[in-house]
């Protein structure tokens, strides 16, 4: 469960995000749809316990992250956008850096990191260094990484982005299998069919607040016209803005 209320980020006079409040249930794949700019990235780097809110809560799993920390960071998984990866480690010696950083126990460690690199397809790649791979392989590891410790949440910023279709399917099915087995998903994405081919429900941000919410087929209600497509009812909602992102998305 990934609990938001009335998150708040100023910079200056400048509101990034301006009273986000969002559920994720356990098994949920929520999508964070917005255009750039919308304030996507720095919800999540304060759910992550990255960023400071300038007010607001953000508990995961119950624990707030900011006067429980720990415990909300034991059962979460976050993938950023620009993630940091050490490029002199081999994929094997990356995973086992992140487990030893959640405190994992040495005996469980080898065959979670098996696991992980079957899932993702990686196998291959345990004994070789990471400055060799593709951004794509690079994009796998980091997500194994994140899912070393069993997180119950997991928070994925633009997980889609420059994947190949194979990948793309991966990941998707992983995220499913994910949600299966309960664990809630926040996922920000621009692109319109990742959110209406995997989100259970989305929330579309604008300017930092979130500007409608539901199911794909509850937001489409929200223009009058129930088989609108999600990029007209994205234009509708947003003004025209992110037109960009939109024409990217569906070129
Ligand atoms: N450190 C910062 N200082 C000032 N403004 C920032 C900072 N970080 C982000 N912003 C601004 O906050 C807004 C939201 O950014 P971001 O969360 O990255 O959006 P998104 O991920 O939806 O594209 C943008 O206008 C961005 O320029
Ligand atoms: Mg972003």
């Amino acid at each position: 469960m990934i609990t938001l209320q009335n998150l708040v980020k100023r910079y200056g006079a400048f509101t990034a995000v301006d009273g986000i409040s969002l559920e994720v249930p356990p098994g949920e794949l929520h999508g964070f749809l917005g255009p750039n700019g919308a304030g996507k990235s720095t919800t999540f780097r304060m759910v992550a316990g990255l960023l400071k809110p300038t007010s607001g809560r953000v508990l995961v799993n119950g624990a707030d992250i900011a006067t429980e920390p720990e415990a909300a960071k034991r059962s979460l998984g976050f993938i950023p956008d620009r993630p940091f990866i050490y490029e002199k480690l081999t994929a094997g010696e990356f995973l086992r850096f992140h487990a030893g950083l959640y405190g994992m126990a040495g005996h469980e460690v080898d065959a979670r990191v098996t696991e992980m690199l079957r899932l993702f397809e990686l196998t291959a790649w345990e004994h070789q260094l990471v400055e060799s791979f593709s951004h794509g392989m690079k994009q796998r590891l980091v997500m194994s990484a994140a899912f070393m410790h069993r997180p119950r949440a997991v928070l994925v910023d633009e997980p889609m982005v420059g994947l190949d279709p194979r990948g793309a399917q991966l990941i998707k099915a992983v995220f499913r299998r994910m949600t299966d087995l309960g664990v809630a998903i926040l996922m920000s994405t621009h692109t319109l069919e990742v959110a209406e081919e995997m989100c259970d429900r989305v929330s579309i941000v604008l300017k930092g607040t979130i500007i409608a919410q539901g199911t794909v087929g509850q937001v489409r209600a929200l223009t009058g016209s129930a088989d609108a497509q999600l990029t007209s009812v994205f234009l509708t909602l947003t003004g025209g803005s992110g037109l960009q992102e939109i024409d990217e998305a569906v070129a």
